[in-house]
């Protein structure tokens, strides 16, 4: 079984490098050889109609390219996550939109109305259907806390939205949650740990904007939105932001491309063998 890890060729992070890293030591475990591989390394030229790759199984695909995931696809590789579920999960407009109507519970979305890049949205007068504040306005294309931002009011959220790329975004309703999220690890449709995240100076709770970590038990309920969400979506594995306030669950998102580094530390779980036993089983047919 011969495989490569694909990796963006541009993202320079420590933390990525480590997560790629952890999860080529746990892969090489169940296949005859792997190799990493950058998305500008192997990106191939279509010709004649056609794009050959040499003696590939399997990709894990920890980028985002989804050309180059569809292009593997339909040369024989099997790719994990599938170009479909990176697609569906990379745009959060677009993951609320599956998601819906499936009994996931998310917080109040509004997906503001599509527009091209060349005309932007020469007025804002559709964020009038905002009656509920404080929100939280999220890019559809975000990662790492980096593009969601608090409004308090109107006139907060209209100066974010003026400022924002001429494209899609989200405005949706608050949750008190503490300033804490819970990170569930999925595989192969199952809730395999999970963490606590919690941020004193900030209601994002990411890793990366100082949020604190810690291992929490998964119970049932959580497990199971989670497990309903990357059915949904087609995963083979994920990690999905779950926030609680009192009785109340909501999903916040799902990523195709989850860091494992804080999970396995907090968890003493190491999310990457989980994902080389699925490799091993799918391409062996036992999934
Ligand atoms: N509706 C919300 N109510 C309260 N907190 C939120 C809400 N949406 C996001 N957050 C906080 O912001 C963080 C980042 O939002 P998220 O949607 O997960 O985007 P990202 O892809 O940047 O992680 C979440 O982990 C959570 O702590
Ligand atoms: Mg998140």
């Amino acid at each position: 079984m011969n495989g490569i890890i694909c990796y963006n060729s541009y993202n320079k992070m420590q933390s990525y490098l480590d997560n790629i890293n952890m999860y080529y030591k746990a892969i090489l475990n169940v296949c005859d050889s792997l190799k990493t591989v950058s998305s500008a390394q192997i990106m191939p030229i279509i010709e004649n109609g056609s794009a050959a790759f040499d003696n590939i199984d399997f990709a894990l695909f920890l980028d985002k390219d989804i050309c180059l995931a569809k292009l593997l696809e339909n040369s024989g590789v099997r790719v994990f996550n599938s170009s479909l579920s990176i697609a569906s999960c990379d745009n959060k407009a677009y993951t609320h939109s599956i998601l819906t109507n499936s009994g996931i519970n998310m917080p109040k979305t509004y997906i503001t109305p599509f527009t091209f890049n060349t005309f932007g949205y020469p007025n804002l007068d559709f964020l009038d259907i905002i009656d509920f504040f404080p929100v939280v306005v999220k890019q559809a294309y975000g990662s790492l806390g980096q593009q969601v931002y608090l409004a308090k009011n109107k006139s907060e959220l209209l100066n974010i939205a003026k400022n924002l790329p001429k494209e899609q975004f989200l405005v949706q309703e608050y949750i008190e949650c503490g300033n804490s999220d819970t990170r569930v690890f999925m595989c192969g449709g199952k809730a395999k740990c999970a963490m606590k995240r919690h941020n004193s100076n900030d209601f994002r709770s990411n890793a990366e904007l100082g949020g604190v970590c810690t291992k929490v038990s998964l119970d049932e309920k959580t497990a199971l939105m989670a497990e309903n969400a990357s059915k949904l979506l087609g995963l083979d594995f994920c990690g999905i932001d779950i926030i609680n306030s009192g009785e109340n669950q909501y999903l916040l998102e799902v990523n195709s491309n989850v860091m494992i580094n804080s999970l396995a530390k907090v968890t003493g779980i190491n999310p990457a063998d989980y994902i080389a036993e699925h490799i091993l089983k799918t391409i062996k047919g036992q999934v």
